[in-house]
C-alpha cells in the first residue's frame, strides 16, 4: 500500500465580520490508494470545509495538504487547477450539472480539460454502469434526482481520478435511490482501485467503508 494523500495539521476558520468561527483544529490524516473512507460529524462540524481543502478547492489557514507527497498549498493556482481537472473527482450533495447540456455532454465536461483519446467511449460506459444508456440525450431536467446524482458519479469518473470526494451525495434521495446510487458510487471506485471519500451522516453508508472517521470540535477521530 502507497500513501497517496495526507493532511498535516489542518486549520481553518471563517470570518463573519470581525467574529471568527474556527472550524477545523489541527486535522492529521492519512490515505493509502484504493482506501475508501467514511467521514461523519454534526452539521457544521465541518465536513464539507475539511473536504474542499482535501481535494484542492480551498486552502487550509495553517498546515499542510500533500498529494502524493505535493504540497497542495505551495503549488500554484494553475497547477492546483490541473490537478484538480486531472486527480480529483468530486460528487456533491446538490448535483452541480450543468442545465444546458445534456447528459453525455455533462459527462463529458471533465475531459475538456484533458487531451485524452476515446472520452466518447469512456462516457458511455460509464453511463451504462450507471444504468443511463438510455438516458444520454436528456437534459438534467428531465431527470429524477437519482439519474441526476448517477449522471454527477460518472462525470465525477470521466477523467479516472485518483481521488474521489463524495459530499453527502445521497443527502437529497430516499433511500432505497440512495442506496442504488451509492452501490453505483463504490462499484466504479473499487472496480478501478480508486480511493473514495465520502462524507454521509448516515451510519450503514459509512459501515460500507474501509475506515470510519469522525469529526468532532475541529479534529478527526478514527
Ligand atoms: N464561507 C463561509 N463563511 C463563513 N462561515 C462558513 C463558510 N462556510 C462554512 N462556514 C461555517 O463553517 C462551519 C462548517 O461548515 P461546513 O459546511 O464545513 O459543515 P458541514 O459539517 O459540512 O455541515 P453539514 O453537515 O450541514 O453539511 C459552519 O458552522 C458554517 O457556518
Ligand atoms: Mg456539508
Amino acid at each position: 500500500m502507497s500513501e497517496i494523500l495526507r493532511a498535516e495539521e489542518v486549520h481553518k476558520k471563517y470570518f463573519i465580520g470581525k467574529r471568527a468561527v474556527e472550524v477545523l483544529h489541527g486535522v492529521s490524516l492519512s490515505v493509502q490508494r484504493g482506501e475508501t473512507l467514511s467521514i461523519m460529524g454534526a452539521s457544521g462540524s465541518g465536513k464539507s470545509t475539511l473536504l474542499h481543502i482535501l481535494g484542492g478547492l480551498d486552502r487550509p489557514d495553517a498546515g499542510d495538504v500533500f498529494f502524493e507527497e505535493t504540497s497542495l498549498v505551495r503549488m500554484k493556482p494553475p497547477k492546483r487547477a490541473a490537478f484538480r481537472a486531472q486527480r480529483v473527482g468530486f460528487v456533491f450533495q446538490s448535483y452541480h450539472l450543468l442545465p444546458e447540456l445534456d447528459v453525455l455532454e455533462n459527462v463529458l465536461l471533465p475531459s475538456m480539460a484533458t487531451r485524452r483519446r476515446n472520452v466518447r467511449e469512456r462516457a458511455e460506459h460509464l453511463l451504462e454502469q450507471v444504468g443511463l444508456s438510455d438516458r444520454m440525450d436528456h437534459r438534467p431536467t428531465e431527470l429524477s434526482g437519482g439519474e441526476q446524482q448517477r449522471v454527477a458519479i460518472a462525470r465525477a469518473l470521466m477523467n479516472s481520478p485518483d481521488l474521489i470526494f463524495a459530499d453527502e451525495p445521497t443527502g437529497n434521495l430516499d433511500s432505497h435511490t440512495g442506496e442504488n446510487v451509492l452501490h453505483n458510487l463504490f462499484d466504479l471506485a473499487q472496480a478501478e482501485n480508486r480511493t473514495l471519500i465520502l462524507v454521509t451522516h448516515n451510519e450503514e453508508i459509512a459501515g460500507h467503508c474501509q475506515r470510519e472517521l469522525l469529526l468532532k470540535d475541529g479534529k478527526l477521530e478514527e
